[in-house]
């Protein structure tokens, strides 16, 4: 049983809130399973650094920041709904699939951040790649307090607007910070002794090496949450097998769960709590909860 099993019966209760689908039924809701299966040759996707940065900056947090700017969202849930759109997929929980829109995945994500970091009662939070904010919002909605210090850190100049517009619309103390995994993170002004977490951030960029550990280690951090999408370690199962050519085929981060388990072996890191392939809004892209603090 996992240390956080009353955490994981309320995100049980949040999900069956919407109806179950059969995961085989996923060629309905989406492309992938199709083209994954059907092209054999499927060139794949080249990212780069500059990629990574031009559909974050442009793509996607640009074209949100032109509407919060157009007075179109203020709130968390008004900005999430316009990003996200109505769109439902089958998202995993554990071994269920659920079926949600975007928003309604985001809001549960984050229920399950928040809840996991009160556990350790935190006198500062840290989110570092947090994009428009979708996971820090959540957690600060559900775990507010004037005592606890807020930090995002986020790679683009537009979701850093973004951060800033939205805490400024809702009246909430927010510090937003530069921050790019390929630099060195210690040069920025944070508490130490801080709850830092990643939500689907180091996983998007490939060829990140061990040291972006050592860079959150030398943040000298109380704890770390990763909820990060990681190449499955196992392939006992068809979706496995779906997963590792997605992973694959996107060219995203295939290492970093090597990386925890290696410095957990090398008594650099304690790991209190792994769930491999444990939640997703994307079933091809399930998310592995690793909680940790540096030795
Ligand atoms: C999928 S979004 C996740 C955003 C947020 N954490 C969430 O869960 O809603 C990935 C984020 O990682 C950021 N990112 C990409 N490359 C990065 C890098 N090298 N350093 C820091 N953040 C990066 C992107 O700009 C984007 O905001």
């Amino acid at each position: 049983m996992t240390i956080y099993h009353k955490i994981f019966d309320k995100i049980t209760t949040d999900f069956k809130e919407y109806e179950m689908e059969d995961i085989l039924n996923l060629p309905q809701y989406y492309k992938w399973p199709k083209m994954l299966l059907e092209n054999a040759d499927l060139e794949f996707h080249i990212k780069t650094q500059s990629s990574i940065y031009n559909e974050y900056e442009y793509d996607k947090w640009g074209d949100l920041y032109k509407q919060v700017i157009d007075g179109k969202a203020t709130s968390i849930e008004e900005v999430r709904s316009i990003f996200f759109g109505e769109d439902v997929l089958p998202a995993k929980w554990q071994n269920f699939y659920y079926k949600v829109n975007g928003a309604q995945y985001s809001q549960i994500q984050s229920n399950l951040i928040s809840l996991i970091i009160k556990k350790y009662q935190p006198e500062n939070i840290i989110e570092l790649g947090a994009g428009f904010g979708s996971m820090m919002f959540g957690v600060i909605n559900t775990n507010y307090s004037k005592e606890i210090g807020y930090y995002c850190g986020e790679l683009t100049s537009t979701g850093r607007k973004l951060l800033k517009n939205i805490s400024v619309f809702n009246g909430i103390e927010l510090s937003v910070f530069e921050c790019d995994f390929h630099k060195n993170l210690s040069s920025i002004d944070l508490p130490e002794n801080s709850i830092i977490f990643t939500s689907l951030a180091i996983c998007e960029v490939p060829g990140l090496g061990d040291d972006i550990i050592d860079k959150i280690i030398a943040l000298k951090p109380k704890v770390v949450i990763n909820l990060e999408a990681v190449y499955p370690t196992h392939t006992n199962t068809i979706m496995d097998l779906f997963v590792k050519k997605y992973i694959k085929y996107n060219n995203y981060n295939t290492t970093f769960q090597e990386s925890l388990k290696q410095y957990s072996k090398d008594k650099c890191i304690k790991i209190h709590s792994s769930s491999e392939s444990i939640i997703g809004r994307n079933p091809l892209r399930p998310v592995s909860l690793y909680v940790w603090s540096p030795t």
